[in-house]
């Protein structure tokens, strides 16, 4: 039998921009395909919050992008796969969920030292899925992690090269590089935002993980799988949700994706 792709497109959600660094990833590697970018900017951040709470969004969210037709779905939130994947995925069955967790097992196979660092949200840090990680791939290394906050406010607000930025960066780095470790983990998608500022404090001996090709290398093979990959012409467009307001929420998305006209439907989820 012949299998065809599909035009339908991959839904994709954080608390906010963060997920936008996973976004980016999928416009490189799949550039046929279109996106939909949900931002839940009106309950952002979620790292402090309640498992309970950032499970709830996560359903209502991920109705709202199965409603516009996507075919998959992107949890591009390492704080939203803690608290609700599993339930994501006993809840609409048959519907393909990617998720993201911090690159423990990456980082081992990279680091020399086998001491590495991980930054996050308390509610990854603290969450199952961590700790699974943990178990299964930190023995014989030394983990640190660092539960960050502040810093999510900050990227939303798009102060990127803010004074107090770069403070926060310094206050989490510090402790992990005094440390020794040669690997850090991003375990937050906003952190990749920051990528150059966070490369940069850390210095060419300390290796930085932003997890979004593979995250997206993931997600090709399960579309491929089920052959929904869209075998048109491209390239893909995207559309841009918020729970939040469209004029707040659209210069820091456009700051993010390099394109100042980007439009954001504010949608009430
Ligand atoms: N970007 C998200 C994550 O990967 C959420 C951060 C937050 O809202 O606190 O965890």
């Amino acid at each position: 039998m012949k299998r065809s792709g599909s035009p339908a497109p991959v839904g994709f959600f954080d608390s906010g921009v963060g997920g936008l660094s996973v976004l980016r990833a999928a416009r490189r590697l799949l550039p046929r395909e279109n996106l939909a970018y949900f931002a839940d900017s009106a309950h952002c951040p979620y790292g402090g919050k309640s498992r309970v709470f950032v499970r709830r969004r996560a359903l209502a969210i991920s109705r709202f992008l199965l409603d516009k037709g996507s075919k998959a779905i992107v949890v591009a939130c390492n704080s939203a796969s803690e608290a609700a994947l599993e339930t994501l995925r006993g809840t609409f069955s048959g519907v393909e969920f990617v998720g993201v967790e911090p690159a423990v097992k990456v980082a081992q196979g990279l680091s020399r030292n086998q001491r590495i660092g991980v930054l996050g949200t308390p509610l990854t840090l603290n969450g199952r899925r961590f700790s699974r990680l943990m178990e299964c791939y930190a023995p014989g290394m030394e983990v640190h992690t660092q539960p960050v906050s502040g810093l999510v406010e900050l990227i939303e607000s798009g102060r990127f090269d803010d004074p107090r930025t770069e403070a926060t960066l310094r206050e989490n780095l510090e402790p992990l590089l005094a440390r020794g470790i040669d690997t850090l983990v991003l375990g937050c998608t906003h952190y990749p935002i920051l990528l150059e500022r966070i490369a940069a404090i850390c210095g060419p001996r300390v290796d930085v993980i932003d997890t979004g090709e593979a995250v997206v290398r993931q997600l090709r093979n399960r579309l491929h799988a089920r052959a929904l990959l869209n075998s048109g012409p491209g390239p893909g467009h995207v559309e841009y949700y918020s729970s939040g307001a469209a004029r707040t929420v659209a210069p820091v998305l456009g700051a993010i994706m390099g394109d100042p006209s980007l439009k954001v439907i504010t949608v009430p989820v």
